[in-house]
């Protein structure tokens, strides 16, 4: 017999990121990083997977529609069989079970959104392609959240933050086989609705210098990175953590600027340098600027944040009553800029599902 699972993962934008590992394989992070789950409706991985006694040979997996081969030693091999694993514990446990644990699987991925453009392919796919896994494999919800995204991680870094909405830190941990490193919630998206997330779509090219190798670049060269692992992440985590707690958009604002700022910063500093933002990325920053002090001149509060990842689209934050206006000028500004015509506004998600 044929046994499937359906699932779904949003994206997640880091307001503060992870850039740096201290262990390359089982993916553990130099810092600990804190995002916010978008909307599943505008940017999302959907993942099928079946297992079949019938299929014989190897697990298969197709990525939007192409086959991808499952390399040995690889990421998508290490999930899968620490998918496996908790299913013949589980098998082990109960004689009725059927062995889905030794049948091959097949896996389908698709994506909403293109890939590989700095809008998080990895984090949705590998958050859907867990979750999808553990709902076939029946764990839910003996197996929680947390727990699962101790194997998303070692999918792609970012991926453990996609299993839960809202705001979700990543917290690093301690331990050298990973067992500390895992991401849990710090608010839901129900706590702070009034804040929208907005994407500026200035390229869809594929990007320059993937994440993963320019991050290790980063750590091998950069001076400021050291500084930004103790004394600067730090303090933002646990203020930034206030700041959602409170819904103060001022000091989530300012702080989000600051350490998308300080992660360009170290990619700057990287040698030879890493550069991620473009001019349109920094003519954006610079209008938000402009916005925020004129407003705040007004005796009014900041009216949007950007965040960037490594690429150049922006990401901007902000209350709901300053979407329309933000929207507005970024399309008086920037008429002829290379936008994809798609700004899509967004409420923040629900995690996976
Ligand atoms: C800039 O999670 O894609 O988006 O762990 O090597 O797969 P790997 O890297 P990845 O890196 C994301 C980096 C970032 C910041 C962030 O999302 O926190």
């Amino acid at each position: 017999p044929k046994y499937s699972a359906t699932c779904s993962a949003p994206v997640n934008i880091a307001v503060i990121k992870y850039w740096g590992k201290r262990d390359t394989k089982l993916i553990l992070p130099t810092n600990d990083s804190l995002s916010v789950t978008l909307d599943q409706d505008h940017l999302r991985s959907v993942t099928t997977a079946s297992a079949d006694e019938s299929y014989g040979g190897k697990d298969r997996l197709w990525l939007n529609g192409v086959e991808e081969e499952i390399a040995e030693q690889g990421r998508l091999r290490t999930c899968i069989d620490e998918m496996r694993k908790m299913r013949s514990d589980k098998e082990a446990g109960d004689d009725k079970l059927p062995k889905l644990s030794s049948w091959p699987l097949h896996i389908c991925s698709e994506n909403n959104f293109p890939t590989a453009a700095g809008l998080a392919s990895s984090a949705s796919g590998f958050a859907a392609l867990i979750y999808t896994l553990a709902t076939l494999f029946g764990l839910l919800p003996a197996v929680d959240n947390s727990q699962l995204s101790r194997i998303a991680r070692q999918g792609s870094g970012s991926a453990c933050r996609s299993l839960f909405g809202g705001f979700v830190a990543w917290q690093g941990g301690e331990k050298a086989d990973g067992s500390d490193s895992l991401a849990v919630q710090v608010a839901s998206r129900e706590h702070w609705p009034d804040l929208h997330a907005l994407i500026c779509v200035v390229s869809d090219a594929k990007k320059g210098t993937p994440s993963t190798a320019g991050m290790q670049r980063t750590v091998a060269t950069s001076p400021l990175l050291q500084h930004r692992i103790k004394d600067v992440v730090p303090a933002r985590m646990k203020s930034i953590s206030d700041a959602i707690q409170r819904r103060d958009f001022d000091s989530f604002a300012a702080i989000t600027m600051a350490d998308s700022n300080n992660f360009h910063a170290t990619c700057l500093d990287t040698t030879p340098p890493i550069f991620y933002m473009n001019d349109v990325s920094r003519a954006i920053v610079q209008l938000v600027e402009e916005l925020n002090r004129a407003s705040e001149e007004a005796g009014k509060g900041k009216v949007a944040a950007y965040t960037y990842d490594a690429g150049p689209n922006a990401v901007l934050y902000a209350p709901k009553e300053n979407v329309q206006l933000v929207l507005q000028l970024v399309r008086h500004y920037f008429p002829n800029a290379d936008f994809d015509d798609t700004f899509n506004l967004l409420g923040a998600g629900s995690g996976a599902s």
